[in-house]
């Protein structure tokens, strides 16, 4: 027997029992007469001692152990002189009578401690070393736990988990499909699934009701903190329902996670149209944990001769709350932010409403003050506040502004990690215009239903038709999305074609869908949330790296595995294909 308890476990009320435990050698002190260690195992830290009063031989061949080794002890637990009230077991320790060493280890190449000296790039090379870490550990132990509330949720719900196929044929989501070649169908490839949506509506039509699945995802597209190539989702799907009651199954469902992992009773999440998610905050995920709307002052600024703001399709102004007395070095920062490329304005402009009143602007020459008042009045700000102004073209300046905002959220500490602040954005438009492919794109996916007061609108003004689709946003983040589906084929063919679709190519890509709906397809509809954001929000973090076990680094590359890699030239060969490049 290797154990029969673990490092984590052991407490006073053991004491005087004999126990033997296993783990890896975290540091060890020698302090002459006696040597320490503490071990460690998934479950926690126990310290041993080594006496050398006691056994000579056995002390000194402790002393020859290094970190990371792996070993069993055998021993008594006794009640420590020096108790360490930051450690769960900090009450007791093992005097060791014996031990067995059961494997070496190499000096780790970084510290095995949560704060760790290994730059990112080390670790992810050597994760079964970083996954040892507290902070690693705990974020798969929360992922572990999240997945089973939200197992327990749905099956107390109704639903069945199903799984779905992994070598599929593309289905349309936005990004770039992963594909694999077949070896028993030469010249054919499948696709791995970027979300497994005609999969669980064929599942609705096949009558299962209620489905969802914890299901690996793959989109071929740039990654970000919160963006992998490969990604998990909470997929699912209801038959028989409307909007209302997707929004509150779903909205029942998050509440319980927050309950059971954060002890938060969250009240009804707010509903906002996208429309007025892009009017107040120049985003379609604004994080609500704070103000700081959008005030459109396009009217108040024209015919002063400037012309910046003269000539600007849309000028937008925000409220820094109590920072008229920015210096110039904290308003040229800002300038210098918001005229990144990823920002994309050209420059911006600010008025400070002093404590004292007085009124100060970087376009005093082209602005009286009586003029500024205006702008003051409209956007309510108070003395002591600054205001931002940004303008230009509608669509850019928007998400500057959205951009600004946040940096502003950033600054001054508004967008606290323990606050959350959940909402439904609904009423998206069905079909968005690709100027440089000429033609519409589906906003969501090409089976979002549109709303059914504006389904007349399909045939005489489609870019106005709303879809019956709602987005799950928390704190700035879309943590979820789904839609109401179309589930009679005529309408579905009408989309296709909208989208471009010749009548022939949506029957070779989608016929088997289209075919299922002519045999009794339910009304339904549903959402899928991403896994690792969500574990990331509950785990405190910008990065859903933290929470898979074994992740891909910026450029999509497994560093640890060294993936993707070249195949053999048989390989090549027995699947038909030849490559112009070699890695
Ligand atoms: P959507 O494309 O909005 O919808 O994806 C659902 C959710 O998955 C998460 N997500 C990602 N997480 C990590 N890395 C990625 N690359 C990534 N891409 C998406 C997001 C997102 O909200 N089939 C539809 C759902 C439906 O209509 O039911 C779909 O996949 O949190």
């Amino acid at each position: 027997m290797y154990r029969n308890k673990t490092c984590g476990e052991l407490r006073l009320i053991d004491a005087g029992t004999d126990v033997t435990i296993c783990g890896w050698v975290q540091r060890m002190r020698d302090m002459g007469g006696m040597t320490f260690i503490d071990l460690r195992d998934r479950y926690g830290i126990t310290q041993l001692v080594f006496n050398m009063d006691g056994n000579q031989l056995l002390c000194t061949e402790a002393r020859k152990l290094g970190r990371e080794f792996v070993i069993s002890v055998s021993g008594k637990v006794t009640e420590r002189s020096n108790k360490n009230p930051k450690m769960e077991t900090g009450e007791i320790e093992i005097l060791v009578d014996q031990f067995t060493l059961l494997n070496a280890s190499k000096v780790p190449p970084f510290t095995i401690e949560d704060e760790s000296d290994g730059g990112e790039d080390l670790r992810m090379k050597f994760r079964y070393l970083d996954i040892r870490r507290n902070p690693v550990k705990e974020a798969l132990v929360l992922r572990h736990r999240i997945a089973q509330e939200t197992r327990k949720f749905f099956d107390a719900q109704g639903f069945i988990e199903v799984e779905t196929p992994v070598l599929i044929k593309s289905t349309p989501e936005g990004a770039r499909d992963f594909i694999v070649p077949s070896r028993m169908n030469p010249g054919g490839f499948y696709a791995l699934p970027q979300s497994p949506q005609t999969f669980k509506q064929l599942l609705m039509v096949a009558g299962m009701d209620r489905y969802f699945q914890l299901v690996k995802c793959f989109r071929d597209e740039d990654l970000r903190a919160d963006r992998q190539p490969e990604f998990t989702q909470v997929d699912c799907e209801m038959a028989f329902v409307e909007r209302e009651d997707i929004l509150q199954m779903f909205e029942k469902y998050i509440k319980t996670l927050f309950e059971a992992e954060k002890k938060i009773l969250l009240s009804a999440f707010p509903r906002m149209s996208f429309e007025e998610a892009m009017r107040d905050y120049g985003n379609d995920k604004p994080d609500l944990r704070f103000g700081m709307k959008l005030n459109d002052i396009t009217s108040l600024v024209k015919g002063k001769n400037f012309k910046v703001l003269d000539e600007a399709e849309t000028v937008q102004a925000i409220v820094a709350e109590g920072c008229s007395a920015y210096t110039r070095r904290q308003l040229d920062e800002l300038t210098e932010f918001v005229k990144r490329p990823q920002t994309g304005a050209s420059g911006m402009i600010y008025v400070k409403y002093n404590t004292d009143e007085t009124i100060r602007s970087s376009v005093d020459k082209f602005y009286s003050t009586d003029d500024l008042k205006h702008w003051i009045s409209a956007t309510k700000a108070k003395a002591g506040d600054l205001i931002l102004v940004l303008a230009g073209a509608s669509g850019k300046i928007r998400k500057a502004m959205s951009e600004l905002r946040l940096e502003m959220g950033n600054r001054l500490g508004l967008r606290k990690k323990d606050v959350f602040s959940p909402l439904w954005v609904i009423d998206f438009p069905l079909l968005e215009w690709d100027d440089e492919l000429k033609r519409y794109q589906a906003m969501h996916h090409p089976f979002t239903s549109p709303l059914p007061e504006d389904t007349h609108l399909m045939d005489t003004d489609a870019g106005r038709v709303r879809a019956n689709a709602y987005d799950l946003v928390i704190n700035g983040q879309e943590i979820g999305g789904g839609s109401i589906r179309i589930h009679d084929r005529n309408l579905q063919q009408k989309l296709f074609s909208l989208l471009g679709f010749t009548q022939q190519q949506a029957e070779s890509q989608f016929g088997f869908l289209m075919n299922a709906f002519e045999y009794g397809a339910p009304p339904h509809g549903g959402i899928a949330f991403g896994f690792d954001r969500l574990c990331a929000l509950f785990g405190g973090s910008d990065s859903i790296r933290d929470y898979i076990a074994f992740p891909k680094n910026n450029s999509g590359r497994d560093v640890m595995i060294d993936a993707p890699a070249p195949v053999s030239k048989e390989q090549l060969d027995e699947l038909g294909l030849e490559f112009k490049y070699q890695l």
